[in-house]
Protein backbone atom coordinates (compact mmCIF):
# COMPACT_ATOMS: atom_id res chain seq x y z
CA UNK A 1 0.00 0.00 0.00
CA UNK A 2 1.64 3.57 -0.66
CA UNK A 3 2.68 5.56 2.43
CA UNK A 4 0.44 8.49 3.18
CA UNK A 5 2.08 11.49 2.89
CA UNK A 6 2.35 13.06 6.25
CA UNK A 7 2.50 16.48 7.11
CA UNK A 8 2.30 19.23 10.07
CA UNK A 9 3.30 22.87 11.20
CA UNK A 10 4.17 24.28 14.04
CA UNK A 11 1.27 24.42 16.38
CA UNK A 12 0.56 27.81 17.34
CA UNK A 13 0.95 29.21 21.07
CA UNK A 14 -2.47 30.32 22.37
CA UNK A 15 -1.04 33.07 24.34
CA UNK A 16 -1.72 35.84 21.46
CA UNK A 17 -3.93 36.51 18.31
CA UNK A 18 -2.61 35.25 14.75
CA UNK A 19 -0.49 36.95 13.01
CA UNK A 20 0.71 36.69 9.54
CA UNK A 21 3.47 34.24 10.27
CA UNK A 22 0.95 31.72 11.58
CA UNK A 23 -0.71 32.18 8.17
CA UNK A 24 2.03 31.75 6.18
CA UNK A 25 3.10 28.58 7.66
CA UNK A 26 -0.31 27.15 7.62
CA UNK A 27 -0.88 27.97 3.77
CA UNK A 28 2.18 26.81 2.85
CA UNK A 29 1.77 23.25 4.32
CA UNK A 30 -1.96 23.08 2.87
CA UNK A 31 -0.85 24.23 -0.10
CA UNK A 32 1.73 21.31 -0.39
CA UNK A 33 -0.61 18.88 1.34
CA UNK A 34 -3.28 19.69 -1.89
CA UNK A 35 -0.91 19.82 -4.38
CA UNK A 36 0.01 16.05 -2.77
CA UNK A 37 -3.73 15.04 -3.13
CA UNK A 38 -3.67 16.21 -6.66
CA UNK A 39 -0.74 14.21 -7.11
CA UNK A 40 -3.17 10.92 -6.05
CA UNK A 41 -1.72 10.60 -3.09
CA UNK A 42 -3.39 9.75 0.25
CA UNK A 43 -2.61 12.98 2.32
CA UNK A 44 -2.81 13.33 6.26
CA UNK A 45 -2.25 17.22 6.99
CA UNK A 46 -2.47 17.44 11.20
CA UNK A 47 -2.04 21.03 12.47
CA UNK A 48 -3.12 22.85 15.64
CA UNK A 49 -2.75 25.05 18.77
CA UNK A 50 0.03 24.01 21.63
CA UNK A 51 -1.79 25.05 24.19
CA UNK A 52 -0.27 24.87 28.12
CA UNK A 53 2.48 26.73 29.37
CA UNK A 54 3.51 29.79 31.86
CA UNK A 55 2.51 32.27 29.45
CA UNK A 56 -0.81 31.12 28.88
CA UNK A 57 -1.31 30.97 32.65
CA UNK A 58 0.13 33.96 33.06
CA UNK A 59 -2.07 35.64 30.56
CA UNK A 60 -4.95 34.26 32.13
CA UNK A 61 -4.04 35.37 35.48
CA UNK A 62 -3.60 38.68 34.19
CA UNK A 63 -7.09 39.25 33.21
CA UNK A 64 -8.87 37.09 36.10
CA UNK A 65 -9.66 33.90 34.01
CA UNK A 66 -9.02 30.33 34.06
CA UNK A 67 -6.62 28.82 31.58
CA UNK A 68 -8.57 27.12 30.17
CA UNK A 69 -11.57 29.45 28.95
CA UNK A 70 -8.27 31.95 28.10
CA UNK A 71 -6.81 29.09 25.38
CA UNK A 72 -10.50 28.00 24.17
CA UNK A 73 -10.83 31.77 23.65
CA UNK A 74 -7.85 32.32 21.28
CA UNK A 75 -8.41 28.74 19.73
CA UNK A 76 -11.04 29.67 18.34
CA UNK A 77 -9.73 32.78 17.03
CA UNK A 78 -6.84 30.08 15.05
CA UNK A 79 -9.90 28.03 14.17
CA UNK A 80 -11.58 30.94 12.06
CA UNK A 81 -9.04 32.03 10.86
CA UNK A 82 -7.39 28.90 9.22
CA UNK A 83 -11.38 28.27 7.43
CA UNK A 84 -11.02 32.02 6.38
CA UNK A 85 -7.94 31.17 4.34
CA UNK A 86 -9.37 27.75 3.28
CA UNK A 87 -6.65 25.81 5.15
CA UNK A 88 -8.17 22.30 5.16
CA UNK A 89 -6.70 19.87 7.72
CA UNK A 90 -7.53 16.21 8.57
CA UNK A 91 -6.85 16.53 11.89
CA UNK A 92 -7.06 19.19 14.85
CA UNK A 93 -4.11 19.33 17.51
CA UNK A 94 -5.18 21.11 20.50
CA UNK A 95 -2.91 19.84 23.47
CA UNK A 96 -5.41 20.09 26.13
CA UNK A 97 -7.11 17.39 24.64
CA UNK A 98 -7.63 13.52 26.71
CA UNK A 99 -6.14 11.63 23.43
CA UNK A 100 -2.98 13.98 23.73
CA UNK A 101 -2.22 14.18 27.13
CA UNK A 102 -2.80 10.18 27.78
CA UNK A 103 -0.13 10.20 25.03
CA UNK A 104 2.21 12.09 26.61
CA UNK A 105 1.34 10.95 30.16
CA UNK A 106 2.15 6.90 28.33
CA UNK A 107 5.65 8.03 26.69
CA UNK A 108 6.52 9.83 30.24
CA UNK A 109 5.56 6.74 32.13
CA UNK A 110 7.53 4.64 29.77
CA UNK A 111 10.54 6.59 29.75
CA UNK A 112 10.49 6.89 33.60
CA UNK A 113 10.18 3.14 34.14
CA UNK A 114 13.04 2.48 31.18
CA UNK A 115 15.52 4.96 33.42
CA UNK A 116 15.88 7.50 30.94
CA UNK A 117 14.94 10.30 33.25
CA UNK A 118 16.43 11.38 36.43
CA UNK A 119 15.49 13.93 39.21
CA UNK A 120 18.07 16.57 40.57
CA UNK A 121 18.33 19.73 42.12
CA UNK A 122 19.25 22.77 40.50
CA UNK A 123 19.91 26.20 41.58
CA UNK A 124 19.39 29.79 39.34
CA UNK A 125 18.45 33.01 39.17
CA UNK A 126 14.40 33.15 39.45
CA UNK A 127 11.89 36.31 38.77
CA UNK A 128 9.31 36.23 41.25
CA UNK A 129 7.13 38.93 39.51
CA UNK A 130 7.70 36.84 36.09
CA UNK A 131 7.28 33.34 37.45
CA UNK A 132 10.34 32.07 35.23
CA UNK A 133 14.31 31.42 35.72
CA UNK A 134 16.96 33.58 34.08
CA UNK A 135 19.79 32.62 32.30
CA UNK A 136 22.96 35.50 31.68
CA UNK A 137 20.56 36.52 28.10
CA UNK A 138 18.12 38.22 30.73
CA UNK A 139 21.13 40.61 31.66
CA UNK A 140 20.96 43.36 30.46
CA UNK A 141 24.52 45.79 29.10
CA UNK A 142 25.18 46.15 32.30
CA UNK A 143 25.36 42.72 33.59
CA UNK A 144 22.03 43.25 35.89
CA UNK A 145 18.75 41.89 35.47
CA UNK A 146 16.66 45.06 34.67
CA UNK A 147 13.76 46.45 36.50
CA UNK A 148 10.80 44.02 34.16
CA UNK A 149 12.15 40.92 35.71
CA UNK A 150 11.10 42.56 39.92
CA UNK A 151 12.63 40.82 42.57
CA UNK A 152 15.44 38.81 42.34
CA UNK A 153 16.17 35.61 43.91
CA UNK A 154 18.58 32.42 43.88
CA UNK A 155 16.84 29.41 44.21
CA UNK A 156 17.46 25.74 44.08
CA UNK A 157 14.40 23.41 42.82
CA UNK A 158 14.35 19.93 41.74
CA UNK A 159 13.43 18.85 38.85
CA UNK A 160 13.32 15.68 36.04
CA UNK A 161 15.87 15.97 33.71
CA UNK A 162 15.95 13.89 30.32
CA UNK A 163 19.31 12.69 29.25
CA UNK A 164 19.89 14.59 25.95
CA UNK A 165 23.75 14.61 25.43
CA UNK A 166 24.51 11.10 25.57
CA UNK A 167 22.63 10.84 22.29
CA UNK A 168 24.80 13.39 20.71
CA UNK A 169 27.01 11.39 18.91
CA UNK A 170 24.25 9.12 17.39
CA UNK A 171 22.30 13.05 16.33
CA UNK A 172 25.55 14.10 14.52
CA UNK A 173 26.08 10.19 12.75
CA UNK A 174 22.24 10.96 11.83
CA UNK A 175 22.44 14.36 10.19
CA UNK A 176 25.49 13.29 8.30
CA UNK A 177 23.95 10.14 6.94
CA UNK A 178 20.70 11.52 6.12
CA UNK A 179 22.14 15.02 4.25
CA UNK A 180 23.92 12.85 1.99
CA UNK A 181 20.98 10.84 1.44
CA UNK A 182 17.95 11.53 -0.82
CA UNK A 183 15.80 11.74 2.31
CA UNK A 184 17.42 14.74 4.13
CA UNK A 185 16.77 15.97 7.55
CA UNK A 186 16.76 19.23 7.22
CA UNK A 187 15.08 21.29 4.42
CA UNK A 188 16.95 23.48 3.10
CA UNK A 189 20.51 22.18 3.19
CA UNK A 190 21.97 25.93 4.10
CA UNK A 191 20.17 25.52 7.44
CA UNK A 192 22.19 22.15 8.34
CA UNK A 193 25.49 23.63 9.15
CA UNK A 194 23.50 25.85 12.18
CA UNK A 195 21.98 22.66 13.69
CA UNK A 196 25.59 20.67 13.03
CA UNK A 197 27.22 22.95 14.85
CA UNK A 198 24.33 23.14 17.76
CA UNK A 199 24.51 19.58 18.80
CA UNK A 200 28.44 19.71 18.67
CA UNK A 201 28.14 21.98 21.66
CA UNK A 202 24.98 19.86 23.22
CA UNK A 203 26.16 19.45 26.74
CA UNK A 204 23.72 19.27 28.87
CA UNK A 205 20.43 18.05 29.73
CA UNK A 206 16.81 18.50 29.42
CA UNK A 207 14.93 19.42 31.74
CA UNK A 208 11.22 18.32 31.33
CA UNK A 209 9.01 19.03 34.71
CA UNK A 210 8.09 22.17 36.32
CA UNK A 211 6.87 21.98 40.06
CA UNK A 212 3.20 22.77 40.21
CA UNK A 213 4.31 25.42 42.94
CA UNK A 214 4.89 27.34 39.98
CA UNK A 215 2.85 26.35 37.39
CA UNK A 216 0.07 24.02 37.22
CA UNK A 217 -1.28 24.67 33.98
CA UNK A 218 0.40 21.51 32.01
CA UNK A 219 -0.13 17.60 31.88
CA UNK A 220 1.11 16.05 35.30
CA UNK A 221 3.80 14.14 35.01
CA UNK A 222 2.15 10.79 35.56
CA UNK A 223 5.29 9.20 38.32
CA UNK A 224 5.23 12.81 40.49
CA UNK A 225 1.75 14.70 40.91
CA UNK A 226 3.68 17.44 42.36
CA UNK A 227 5.11 18.34 38.81
CA UNK A 228 3.63 19.20 35.19
CA UNK A 229 5.23 18.24 32.13
CA UNK A 230 7.72 21.14 30.39
CA UNK A 231 5.58 22.55 27.39
CA UNK A 232 7.67 22.04 24.42
CA UNK A 233 8.13 18.41 25.77
CA UNK A 234 4.24 18.24 25.36
CA UNK A 235 3.64 20.33 22.22
CA UNK A 236 6.13 18.17 20.59
CA UNK A 237 4.70 14.76 20.77
CA UNK A 238 1.46 16.40 19.40
CA UNK A 239 2.98 14.99 16.00
CA UNK A 240 2.57 11.53 17.18
CA UNK A 241 -0.29 11.92 19.65
CA UNK A 242 -2.75 12.87 17.18
CA UNK A 243 -1.60 10.84 14.77
CA UNK A 244 -2.66 7.30 16.53
CA UNK A 245 0.84 6.67 18.26
CA UNK A 246 0.52 4.81 22.03
CA UNK A 247 3.34 3.98 23.79
CA UNK A 248 1.53 1.27 25.83
CA UNK A 249 3.73 -2.19 25.18
CA UNK A 250 2.32 -3.88 22.42
CA UNK A 251 0.03 -1.21 21.60
CA UNK A 252 -1.24 -1.80 17.74
CA UNK A 253 0.83 0.73 15.43
CA UNK A 254 -0.65 -0.67 11.86
CA UNK A 255 -2.36 3.12 11.55
CA UNK A 256 0.12 5.28 12.78
CA UNK A 257 3.45 3.17 10.67
CA UNK A 258 1.16 3.87 8.04
CA UNK A 259 1.64 7.97 8.09
CA UNK A 260 4.96 8.16 10.04
CA UNK A 261 7.43 9.71 9.40
CA UNK A 262 5.45 13.44 9.01
CA UNK A 263 7.68 16.17 7.33
CA UNK A 264 7.09 19.26 9.87
CA UNK A 265 6.72 22.09 8.54
CA UNK A 266 8.33 25.04 10.82
CA UNK A 267 10.05 28.21 11.40
CA UNK A 268 13.91 29.12 11.44
CA UNK A 269 13.45 30.19 15.28
CA UNK A 270 12.17 26.37 16.33
CA UNK A 271 14.75 24.86 14.38
CA UNK A 272 17.70 25.09 17.24
CA UNK A 273 16.64 23.19 19.53
CA UNK A 274 13.54 21.99 19.80
CA UNK A 275 12.74 20.33 16.37
CA UNK A 276 16.65 19.81 15.89
CA UNK A 277 17.70 18.71 19.25
CA UNK A 278 15.31 17.23 21.73
CA UNK A 279 12.84 15.76 19.28
CA UNK A 280 15.22 13.47 17.59
CA UNK A 281 16.30 12.66 20.83
CA UNK A 282 12.94 11.84 22.14
CA UNK A 283 11.83 9.76 19.21
CA UNK A 284 15.03 8.12 19.52
CA UNK A 285 14.39 7.31 23.02
CA UNK A 286 11.03 6.36 22.39
CA UNK A 287 12.06 3.51 19.80
CA UNK A 288 11.77 4.96 16.57
CA UNK A 289 14.45 3.65 14.10
CA UNK A 290 16.63 6.30 12.14
CA UNK A 291 14.61 6.03 9.21
CA UNK A 292 11.53 7.08 11.51
CA UNK A 293 13.27 10.26 11.88
CA UNK A 294 11.00 13.17 10.27
CA UNK A 295 12.29 15.73 8.08
CA UNK A 296 12.08 19.21 8.90
CA UNK A 297 11.16 22.27 6.06
CA UNK A 298 12.16 25.23 7.97
CA UNK A 299 10.54 28.37 6.59
CA UNK A 300 11.80 32.02 6.69
CA UNK A 301 10.17 34.83 8.78
CA UNK A 302 7.84 37.68 7.22
CA UNK A 303 9.33 40.30 8.64
CA UNK A 304 8.04 44.37 8.83
CA UNK A 305 10.46 46.65 6.99
CA UNK A 306 13.63 44.34 7.56
CA UNK A 307 12.31 44.53 11.46
CA UNK A 308 11.03 41.78 13.23
CA UNK A 309 6.93 41.84 14.28
CA UNK A 310 6.67 42.26 17.65
CA UNK A 311 4.18 44.13 20.12
CA UNK A 312 6.03 45.90 21.59
CA UNK A 313 6.89 47.70 18.04
CA UNK A 314 3.25 47.55 17.30
CA UNK A 315 3.87 46.22 13.47
CA UNK A 316 1.79 42.60 14.36
CA UNK A 317 0.28 42.25 10.85
CA UNK A 318 -3.43 40.53 11.19
CA UNK A 319 -4.03 37.84 8.16
CA UNK A 320 -7.75 38.19 9.14
CA UNK A 321 -7.76 41.85 8.23
CA UNK A 322 -6.28 41.34 5.06
CA UNK A 323 -8.28 38.54 4.14
CA UNK A 324 -11.49 40.51 4.62
CA UNK A 325 -10.17 43.62 2.64
CA UNK A 326 -8.24 41.76 -0.06
CA UNK A 327 -9.59 38.48 -0.08
CA UNK A 328 -8.05 35.37 0.53
CA UNK A 329 -6.80 34.57 -3.02
CA UNK A 330 -5.17 37.54 -3.03
CA UNK A 331 -3.15 36.65 0.38
CA UNK A 332 -2.81 33.09 -0.51
CA UNK A 333 -0.84 33.90 -3.79
CA UNK A 334 0.99 36.66 -2.14
CA UNK A 335 2.45 34.24 0.56
CA UNK A 336 3.49 31.80 -1.56
CA UNK A 337 4.88 33.86 -4.34
CA UNK A 338 7.17 36.43 -3.29
CA UNK A 339 8.98 34.56 -0.35
CA UNK A 340 11.51 31.97 -1.56
CA UNK A 341 11.02 28.76 1.02
CA UNK A 342 13.10 28.87 3.71
CA UNK A 343 14.28 32.42 3.28
CA UNK A 344 13.28 36.11 4.37
CA UNK A 345 10.81 38.65 3.21
CA UNK A 346 9.32 41.74 3.73
CA UNK A 347 5.55 42.08 4.27
CA UNK A 348 4.01 45.14 2.98
CA UNK A 349 0.24 45.82 1.78
CA UNK A 350 2.01 47.33 -1.35
CA UNK A 351 3.39 44.41 -2.38
CA UNK A 352 0.30 42.26 -1.92
CA UNK A 353 -1.66 44.51 -4.32
CA UNK A 354 1.20 44.47 -6.35
CA UNK A 355 1.86 40.68 -6.98
CA UNK A 356 -2.31 40.44 -7.12
CA UNK A 357 -2.70 43.07 -9.87
CA UNK A 358 0.05 42.30 -12.40
CA UNK A 359 0.20 38.22 -11.83
CA UNK A 360 -3.61 37.23 -11.95
CA UNK A 361 -5.75 40.50 -12.91
CA UNK A 362 -3.65 41.48 -15.59
CA UNK A 363 -1.79 38.26 -16.97
CA UNK A 364 -4.36 35.51 -15.70
CA UNK A 365 -7.92 36.83 -15.43
CA UNK A 366 -7.51 38.93 -18.74
CA UNK A 367 -6.23 36.12 -20.42
CA UNK A 368 -8.94 33.90 -19.32
CA UNK A 369 -11.54 36.74 -20.42
CA UNK A 370 -10.31 37.54 -23.14
CA UNK A 371 -10.20 34.11 -24.55
CA UNK A 372 -14.23 33.44 -23.63
CA UNK A 373 -14.87 36.72 -24.89
CA UNK A 374 -13.38 36.27 -28.17
CA UNK A 375 -14.37 32.06 -28.46
CA UNK A 376 -18.20 33.61 -27.52
CA UNK A 377 -18.05 36.15 -30.19
CA UNK A 378 -15.77 34.43 -33.07
CA UNK A 379 -16.81 30.81 -32.60
CA UNK A 380 -20.15 30.71 -30.12
CA UNK A 381 -17.85 28.97 -27.44
CA UNK A 382 -16.98 25.85 -29.48
CA UNK A 383 -13.87 24.89 -30.02
CA UNK A 384 -12.09 22.88 -32.51
CA UNK A 385 -9.14 20.48 -31.31
CA UNK A 386 -6.23 21.79 -33.31
CA UNK A 387 -2.11 21.03 -32.55
CA UNK A 388 -0.40 23.64 -30.99
CA UNK A 389 2.33 25.67 -31.20
CA UNK A 390 2.24 26.31 -27.34
CA UNK A 391 1.76 22.47 -26.34
CA UNK A 392 5.31 21.44 -25.81
CA UNK A 393 6.06 24.39 -23.69
CA UNK A 394 3.04 24.49 -21.38
CA UNK A 395 4.11 19.98 -21.14
CA UNK A 396 7.67 21.68 -20.08
CA UNK A 397 6.80 24.31 -17.42
CA UNK A 398 3.94 21.82 -15.71
CA UNK A 399 6.82 19.62 -15.65
CA UNK A 400 9.12 21.78 -14.05
CA UNK A 401 5.99 22.46 -11.25
CA UNK A 402 5.35 19.26 -10.50
CA UNK A 403 9.40 18.73 -9.77
CA UNK A 404 9.61 22.38 -7.87
CA UNK A 405 6.29 21.26 -5.79
CA UNK A 406 7.54 18.24 -4.86
CA UNK A 407 10.82 19.98 -3.77
CA UNK A 408 8.90 22.56 -1.93
CA UNK A 409 10.34 25.52 -4.24
CA UNK A 410 6.37 27.41 -4.65
CA UNK A 411 7.73 30.44 -5.39
CA UNK A 412 9.59 28.63 -8.25
CA UNK A 413 6.23 26.83 -9.32
CA UNK A 414 4.42 29.60 -9.26
CA UNK A 415 6.79 31.22 -11.47
CA UNK A 416 6.82 28.09 -13.47
CA UNK A 417 2.80 28.61 -14.00
CA UNK A 418 3.29 32.38 -14.81
CA UNK A 419 5.17 31.63 -17.49
CA UNK A 420 2.87 30.01 -19.17
CA UNK A 421 0.40 32.66 -18.72
CA UNK A 422 2.91 35.38 -20.15
CA UNK A 423 3.35 33.18 -22.78
CA UNK A 424 -0.46 32.88 -24.04
CA UNK A 425 -0.31 36.06 -23.63
CA UNK A 426 2.46 37.24 -25.96
CA UNK A 427 0.36 34.61 -28.34
CA UNK A 428 -2.19 36.84 -28.33
CA UNK A 429 -0.44 39.72 -29.15
CA UNK A 430 1.47 37.66 -32.28
CA UNK A 431 -1.91 36.19 -33.58
CA UNK A 432 -4.20 39.12 -33.05
CA UNK A 433 -7.03 37.15 -33.10
CA UNK A 434 -9.09 39.96 -33.88
CA UNK A 435 -7.52 40.48 -36.92
CA UNK A 436 -7.77 36.07 -37.84
CA UNK A 437 -11.57 37.07 -37.38
CA UNK A 438 -11.88 39.19 -40.00
CA UNK A 439 -10.37 36.76 -42.86
CA UNK A 440 -11.99 33.59 -43.73
CA UNK A 441 -8.78 32.10 -45.13
CA UNK A 442 -7.54 31.87 -41.35
CA UNK A 443 -10.44 30.21 -39.97
CA UNK A 444 -7.81 27.38 -39.04
CA UNK A 445 -5.46 29.89 -37.48
CA UNK A 446 -7.97 31.21 -35.67
CA UNK A 447 -9.32 28.01 -34.17
CA UNK A 448 -5.46 27.12 -33.53
CA UNK A 449 -5.19 30.16 -31.17
CA UNK A 450 -8.65 29.55 -29.22
CA UNK A 451 -7.93 25.79 -28.56
CA UNK A 452 -4.50 26.77 -27.43
CA UNK A 453 -5.34 29.22 -25.06
CA UNK A 454 -8.56 27.38 -23.54
CA UNK A 455 -6.26 24.26 -23.34
CA UNK A 456 -3.56 26.37 -21.39
CA UNK A 457 -5.92 27.75 -19.07
CA UNK A 458 -7.18 24.55 -18.23
CA UNK A 459 -4.03 23.38 -17.17
CA UNK A 460 -3.07 26.57 -15.69
CA UNK A 461 -6.59 26.07 -13.15
CA UNK A 462 -5.47 22.20 -12.49
CA UNK A 463 -1.62 24.02 -11.53
CA UNK A 464 -3.17 26.93 -9.69
CA UNK A 465 -5.08 24.66 -7.80
CA UNK A 466 -3.46 23.74 -4.42
CA UNK A 467 -3.06 27.56 -3.99
CA UNK A 468 -6.08 29.24 -4.71
CA UNK A 469 -8.35 26.17 -4.94
CA UNK A 470 -12.01 28.25 -5.28
CA UNK A 471 -10.66 30.49 -7.89
CA UNK A 472 -9.34 27.48 -9.86
CA UNK A 473 -12.44 25.67 -9.44
CA UNK A 474 -14.27 28.70 -11.04
CA UNK A 475 -11.66 29.09 -13.85
CA UNK A 476 -13.00 25.05 -14.99
CA UNK A 477 -16.59 26.27 -14.41
CA UNK A 478 -15.95 29.38 -16.68
CA UNK A 479 -14.23 26.81 -18.98
CA UNK A 480 -17.04 24.08 -18.82
CA UNK A 481 -14.01 21.54 -17.59
CA UNK A 482 -15.95 19.04 -15.71
CA UNK A 483 -13.82 16.45 -15.99
CA UNK A 484 -11.56 14.98 -13.20
CA UNK A 485 -8.87 17.59 -11.17
CA UNK A 486 -5.74 15.88 -11.10
CA UNK A 487 -1.62 16.39 -11.90
CA UNK A 488 -2.46 13.58 -14.45
CA UNK A 489 -5.04 15.72 -15.72
CA UNK A 490 -2.19 18.46 -16.29
CA UNK A 491 -1.39 17.33 -19.90
CA UNK A 492 -1.67 18.96 -23.04
CA UNK A 493 -4.45 18.01 -25.33
CA UNK A 494 -7.18 17.10 -23.01
CA UNK A 495 -10.10 19.62 -24.25
CA UNK A 496 -11.93 17.48 -26.59
CA UNK A 497 -12.92 18.43 -30.18
CA UNK A 498 -16.22 20.26 -30.14
CA UNK A 499 -15.44 21.33 -26.14
CA UNK A 500 -17.75 24.24 -25.67
CA UNK A 501 -16.70 27.07 -23.26
CA UNK A 502 -19.00 28.61 -20.75
CA UNK A 503 -19.62 31.87 -19.96
CA UNK A 504 -16.80 34.56 -19.12
CA UNK A 505 -17.00 36.33 -15.52
CA UNK A 506 -14.36 38.66 -14.64
CA UNK A 507 -12.58 37.17 -11.64
CA UNK A 508 -9.73 38.83 -10.49
CA UNK A 509 -10.66 42.26 -10.34
CA UNK A 510 -7.90 44.43 -9.90
CA UNK A 511 -7.40 46.15 -6.10
CA UNK A 512 -7.28 49.48 -6.31
CA UNK A 513 -4.75 50.64 -3.98
CA UNK A 514 -4.82 53.81 -1.97
CA UNK A 515 -2.16 56.40 -2.25
CA UNK A 516 -0.96 55.02 1.04
CA UNK A 517 -0.84 51.25 -0.22
CA UNK A 518 0.43 52.16 -3.70
CA UNK A 519 3.95 53.65 -1.84
CA UNK A 520 3.15 57.39 -2.54
N1 LIG B 1 4.18 26.68 20.02
C1 LIG B 1 5.46 26.72 19.41
C2 LIG B 1 5.64 25.59 18.41
C3 LIG B 1 5.43 24.22 18.96
S1 LIG B 1 5.60 23.00 17.73
C4 LIG B 1 5.55 21.56 18.56
C5 LIG B 1 5.64 28.06 18.67
N2 LIG B 1 4.51 28.75 18.45
S2 LIG B 1 4.45 30.20 17.78
O1 LIG B 1 3.06 30.56 17.78
O2 LIG B 1 5.36 31.10 18.41
O3 LIG B 1 4.96 30.03 16.31
C6 LIG B 1 4.31 29.14 15.44
C7 LIG B 1 5.01 29.10 14.09
O4 LIG B 1 4.91 30.37 13.48
C8 LIG B 1 6.50 28.77 14.22
O5 LIG B 1 6.89 27.82 13.24
C9 LIG B 1 7.17 30.10 13.92
O6 LIG B 1 8.42 29.97 13.31
C10 LIG B 1 6.18 30.71 12.96
N3 LIG B 1 6.34 32.15 12.91
C11 LIG B 1 6.26 33.03 13.94
N4 LIG B 1 6.51 34.27 13.47
C12 LIG B 1 6.76 34.22 12.14
C13 LIG B 1 7.01 35.16 11.13
N5 LIG B 1 7.11 36.45 11.36
N6 LIG B 1 7.11 34.70 9.85
C14 LIG B 1 6.95 33.38 9.53
N7 LIG B 1 6.72 32.48 10.46
C15 LIG B 1 6.74 32.85 11.79
O7 LIG B 1 6.75 28.39 18.31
Amino acid sequence: MPKTFFITTAIDYTNGAPHIGHAYEKILADTIARFQRLSGREVFYLTGVDQHGQKVQQSAQQRGIEPVEFVNGITELFLALWKKLDVKYDAWAATTSDVHKSCVQGILQRLWDEGKFYKSSQSGYYSVRQEQFLTDKERGPDGEFGEEWGEVVLIEEENYYFKLAESRQWLLDLIDTRTRSANPIVIPEFRVAELRNAVEKLSGDLCISRPKSRLTWGIELPFDSDFVTYVWFDALVNYISFAGYDAAPGADLTDFEAKWPAVHVIGKDILIPPHGIYWPIMLHAFGFTDEQIPALLVHGWWNIAGAKMSKSLGNIVDPSALAEKYGCAALRYYLLSDIATGRDADFSNERLIQRYNTDLANSLGNLLNRTLNMAKRYRAGALRRMDSPLADFTNEKAAAYKKQMEAFQLQAALESVMEIVTRCNAYVEETAPWKLAKDPEQADKLDEVLYSLSEALRIVSILMTPIIPKEADAIRAQLNWTGPVSMEQSTWGLLPDGHVLGEPVPLFPRIEATPAESGA
